[in-house]
């Protein structure tokens, strides 16, 4: 029996993911030295990216996910088909609930989200937003 198919195709998915892991490197994370990285493909196919920048007040502090939404909208792209989010350490960076609520203004819940490990690009997971965050709020 055939695998479930995947809402993007795996050299896409990896593709997203090498550009998550690059600006994952610019964070400003002298906290957590946590780096996190997460990009955007627009649905016309371009990659739009952010990385998490602390502050010395640490609630001042911005999310990976976050910074390439605010990036996107700032470039004029709304409409994304995916987001890959990538981080230093060893877990899955699933976003964040505040990351996930901004997300769903702009994303689909059909949007696709892949989270992997920065030393383990190719284990990643496949998610979609509606699954990660049922019921967001709307206004
Ligand atoms: N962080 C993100 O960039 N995205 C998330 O979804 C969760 C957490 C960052 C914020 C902070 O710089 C570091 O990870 C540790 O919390």
């Amino acid at each position: 029996m055939s695998a479930a198919k995947s809402a993007l195709p795996r050299s896409q998915a990896l593709k997203l993911l090498r550009a998550a892991a690059q600006v994952s490197r610019n964070a400003h994370a002298p906290y957590s030295a946590f780096q996190v990285g997460a990009a955007l493909l627009t649905d016309t196919g371009a990659v739009i990216s952010g990385c998490n920048v602390e502050n010395a007040s640490y609630g001042l502090t911005i999310c990976a996910e976050r910074n390439a939404i605010f990036h996107a909208v700032a470039v004029k792209k709304r409409k994304f088909k995916a987001v890959a989010i990538v981080a230093s350490g060893k877990q899955m960076p699933f976003p964040c609930g505040a990351c996930r609520q901004v997300l769903a203004e702009f994303g689909s819940p059909e949007m696709v989200v892949l989270v992997a490990p920065r030393a383990k690009l190719a284990d990643y997971m496949e998610l979609t937003l509606g699954e990660l965050l049922p019921h967001s709020f709307k206004f």
